[in-house]
This record gives structure tokens, C-alpha cells and sequence, in this order.
């Protein structure tokens, strides 16, 4: 058996989330936009990693999602794909990739399969004309996650970074789209900003699992952006983040000692200097 095929034997298959959920065993998915912290994720046991759009403000620097391109999504998903082989990875199909036609969308998120190798991609919003992009991409035998609640890529139609469905009729919309994508077929749903008793409702109505960024504990697992959660962005401080760790801090540590010792002539030291003789 050759080592792809001996990885792919172990990934974890859209079947084995549901499983997941009709167990009660939480489902735990991170972001990724590199090899080297894919590979940690992998052997940490992430159940999904997520190649998410987030790309454009937490590694391009622009100051949201709307710039990201198709090609920007796979170079970065096919980095992720290559440092954790054996995890189940989504890709988000980024602004403007799934909402001209179908023959585009199919075109899109098949590039993002045939060149990076990743199991799925995930796309925003639940009304009819994307449900039916849902349904070709089903039909066409991508896997697909949804995403609704706060959409990042609607930014400016929504009005800003705000909780969603907090009205009655606007939370009744979001059930409805929630099980609108679900007979469309997607295999697990992104819910981000919502009311954690919205969120626990959508959960219930749905057999498919449901994954929350700020959405409360009811939801089937949760998803943070990985450099948020391990603290390497100090300036962002929304309420449902918590940080596993301070990398910034640690960052900035080791970068300081970096320069100090360059500076003062410590290093490197003889330990890091080649010999002629040995
Ligand atoms: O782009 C992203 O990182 C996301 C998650 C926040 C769910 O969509």
C-alpha cells in the first residue's frame, strides 16, 4: 500500500462526524494557513481543520475577507493539505467563487479538490439561489459546509460585525435556511455570532452537526481562528474569544532575545559556528 493511500485509510470521513454527533462526542475544528501548524493540528488530533477565508485579514493583512482570491485559498490549502495529510481539511470558497453561476461554482470548488487535495469546501448563506449551488456541488460529489449566522463575506450588507438572529423573524430565517442547507445537502454547518439559544435550537432541528464561533456551548463543536486563539492577535478581543495561549507574548519575547544577542555578539554562539576542522 503506498503512504497516501495508507493516510487516506485513516482521515476521517464526512460519515464519521455525524457519527460524532449522533454519539454526543464534540467535534473540535481550527483554522490553518501553513504546513507547520497543519502538522501540529494533525497530531494534536484536531477532528477538522479549516482553511478558512480569515486567510485575508490574518495573513494578508487586508481588512476583511471580500479581497481573497481562488488561487490565494489553494495556494494556502494545498500548504495545509501537504503538512497534515492525514486530517479531513475544508477549504472556504472565497468571495464572488460560488455566486455567478453554477458551471463556475462546480468549476471553482472542483479546482480547490483536484489541485490541493483537501476533502471539502465550505461556503457562506442559506437562501435559495445558494442552496441550489449547494445541491449542483452535492450533486457533482463535493462535500460541502455551510456557514450561517454572522457572514464575513456580506460584511457591508449586513451593516458590521454584529450578532445575528436576535429578532424573532430573523432567527426563524435562520432555522429555515439552516434546514434549507441541510436537504441541500451539506454534510455540517458553520454557525458564527448567533445566540446560543439559537444556535441550540438549529442544533436540535438539525441531523447534520453544527459547528460555533460565538454561538455558545450548544452547538455540536466549536471552530476558532487558530492565531486568535492562541493569542497571537492582541488587538482583537471579541466576547466569545478566549486565548489558549499568549504567542504574542512569546513571540515578541523570542524575537527581542533574537536582536539582543545579535546585537551584543552572544550569537551565534560556538555551538552554532562551523569549523573547518570539525
Ligand atoms: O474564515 C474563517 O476562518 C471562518 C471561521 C471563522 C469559521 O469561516
Amino acid at each position: 500500500m503506498s503512504t497516501e493511500s495508507a493516510t487516506a485509510k485513516g482521515r476521517p470521513t464526512v460519515r464519521r462526524f455525524q457519527e460524532m454527533k449522533r454519539k454526543g462526542e464534540r467535534i473540535v475544528m481550527l483554522t490553518a494557513y501553513d504546513a507547520l501548524f497543519a502538522r501540529v493540528l494533525q497530531e494534536e488530533g484536531i477532528d477538522l481543520i479549516l482553511v478558512g477565508d480569515s486567510l485575508g485579514q490574518v495573513v494578508l493583512g487586508y481588512e476583511s475577507t471580500l479581497p481573497v482570491t481562488l488561487d490565494q485559498m489553494i495556494h494556502h490549502a494545498g500548504a495545509v493539505r501537504r503538512g497534515a495529510p492525514g486530517s479531513f481539511v475544508v477549504v472556504d470558497l472565497p468571495f464572488l467563487s460560488y455566486q455567478v453561476s453554477v458551471d463556475e461554482t462546480i468549476r471553482n470548488a472542483g479546482r480547490v479538490l483536484k489541485e490541493t487535495g483537501v476533502q471539502a469546501v465550505k461556503l457562506e448563506g442559506g437562501d435559495p439561489r445558494t442552496c441550489g449551488m449547494v445541491e449542483a456541488l452535492v450533486t457533482a460529489g463535493i462535500a460541502v459546509m455551510g456557514h450561517l449566522g454572522l457572514r464575513p463575506q456580506s460584511i457591508h450588507a449586513l451593516g458590521g460585525y454584529r450578532v445575528q438572529g436576535r429578532g424573532e423573524r430573523e432567527a426563524d430565517e435562520l432555522i429555515a435556511q439552516a434546514r434549507a442547507l441541510e436537504a441541500a445537502g451539506v454534510f455540517a454547518l458553520v454557525l458564527e455570532l448567533v445566540p446560543a439559544e439559537l444556535a441550540e435550537e438549529v442544533t436540535r432541528a438539525l441531523r447534520i452537526p453544527t459547528i460555533g464561533i460565538g454561538a455558545g456551548v450548544g452547538c455540536d463543536g466549536q471552530v476558532l481562528v487558530l492565531y486568535d486563539a492562541l493569542g497571537l492577535n492582541g488587538d482583537f478581543q471579541p466576547r466569545f474569544l478566549k486565548r489558549f495561549a499568549d504567542l504574542e507574548r512569546a513571540t515578541r519575547e523570542g524575537v527581542r532575545a533574537y536582536a539582543r544577542e545579535v546585537r551584543d555578539g552572544t550569537y551565534p554562539g560556538p555551538e552554532h559556528t562551523f569549523r573547518r576542522d570539525a
